[in-house]
């Protein structure tokens, strides 16, 4: 048992609050806790508490009575899976960690928050899959690094009608700074433009799309986002051939043009040499995927049942807006351009962003920000419309 006294701090994170070692964030912390993170754990939160009345209701009119279970298979001090069993209306939460420091202190953690219902075990996280066959309703892939060695078990684990949660930290392969490890660890090309972003969480999102494919189980992603050093998915798994066949429809590759700035989505690799806007090569990057990231009635759902007493609180106005924007651009499936990047490569000058957002909207275009940057649109409009609507200046 771990003495916490003097070596320990306490923090508060949405209705619980925990013992976690104090010093930097490093990997070889006793036992690693990342206040930066706390973004990624509130939105977890509360996408798990939707998902789970979500299911609890088709449940109910199936006339089924049907415990939820939740894993945090990288539990580390607790925080995730506590908050989960507390917050998120799962009857039971699995919290795994290879490091017995961490889960000495997540028992801990348990006692300090009063919570029952939790099951703990000290396993490398693939062991620990092994043993739950189709039958884990919401799984969270939370590593060190990259998750793809994880994303078999995971598949696996997941129930009939169930969730993955994936988060991914090795955003300089996917996003193109190391192609070679992208393709070793991914299967896929990354591209190292304005876009890489996008295009490195859409070759988490195909790769996830397969590991869950293996098994027959449908994916449909209800949230994806990239956020500091991160990227984050959240898709419903569902059993079914056609179904799953129906979503791997949605697996295809970028075309990008470093000249012009021309991008679009392609169904398949390499059916696109030349840029159909300035005839230069193009470059494409993929496998990945080109469905919607998020499903904005499910993003809906959530920010329409915000708990209304925290509302004053910082970090849920942070999350709310953030949220926002992320439903918003997920209803226009096109990839984003960076405006900065867009004019310097055709020569223009900057437009302010309000300005052209409102020029593109009167000419009857979608268009709306990113949360990938703050200098970026995402729109329907083509290059040379864009063009054109940013050379006007009426
Ligand atoms: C990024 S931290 C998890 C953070 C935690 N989910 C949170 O929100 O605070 C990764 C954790 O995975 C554990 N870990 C590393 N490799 C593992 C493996 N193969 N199986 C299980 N746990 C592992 C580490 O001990 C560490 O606690
Ligand atoms: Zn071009």
């Amino acid at each position: 048992m771990i003495l916490m006294a003097d070596k320990s701090q306490k923090i508060i994170e949405g209705k619980c609050s925990f013992r976690i070692y104090s010093g930097d964030i490093k990997k070889s912390d006793s036992v690693f806790y990342n206040p930066l993170m706390r973004l990624n754990r509130d939105i977890s939160v509360i996408v798990l508490n939707e998902f789970s009345a979500q299911k609890n209701k088709l449940l109910e009119t199936k006339d089924k009575v049907h415990p939820f279970f939740a894993a945090d298979v990288f539990c580390a001090s607790g925080v995730r899976g506590i908050r989960y069993r507390k917050e998120s209306g799962c009857d039971v939460v699995y919290l795994n960690d290879l490091n017995p420091t961490a889960l000495d202190l997540a028992k801990e953690n348990a006692i300090l928050n009063d919570v029952d219902s939790l099951e703990f075990s000290l396993l490398d996280a693939n062991e620990f899959l092994s043993g739950y066959k189709d039958s884990i309703d919401f799984v969270d892939i939370d590593p060190f690094g990259s998750p793809n060695i994880f994303l078999d078990s995971a598949a696996r684990a997941l129930s009939r009608y169930s969730m993955i949660a994936v988060t991914a930290t090795d955003t300089a392969p996917l996003s193109g700074t190391y192609p070679k490890a992208c393709f070793r660890k991914y299967g896929a090309r990354p591209l190292h433009h304005d876009i890489m972003h996008e295009v490195g969480l859409r070759i988490l999102m195909g790769q996830v799309a397969f590991a869950v494919s293996r098994y027959d189980k449908a994916f449909m992603p209800v949230l994806s986002f990239s956020d500091q050093h991160y990227f984050r998915i959240f898709a419903i798994a569902t059993k079914g051939k056609t179904k799953t066949d129906n979503s791997l429809k949605n697996i295809g590759y970028v075309a990008y043009c470093t000249h012009c700035g021309f991008r679009t989505f392609l169904s398949s690799d390499k059916s696109l040499i030349t840029c159909p806007k300035c005839s230069k090569t193009i470059q494409t990057g993929g496998p990945l995927w080109i469905g919607s990231m998020s499903d904005s009635p499910f993003l809906k759902s959530v920010l329409d049942n915000f708990d209304s007493e925290l509302s004053e609180d910082k970090n849920v106005v942070k999350m709310y807006k953030f949220l926002n924007l992320v439903m918003e651009e997920s209803k226009i499936n096109y990839l984003f351009y960076d405006l900065h990047d867009f004019c310097k490569k055709n020569s223009l000058s900057i437009p302010k962003m309000d300005i052209i957002i409102e020029k593109l909207k009167s000419l009857g275009f979608s268009v709306s920000k990113t949360h990938f940057t703050p200098t970026g649109i995402r729109t329907d409009a083509d290059v040379t419309e864009l063009i054109l609507s940013i050379q006007d200046k009426k």
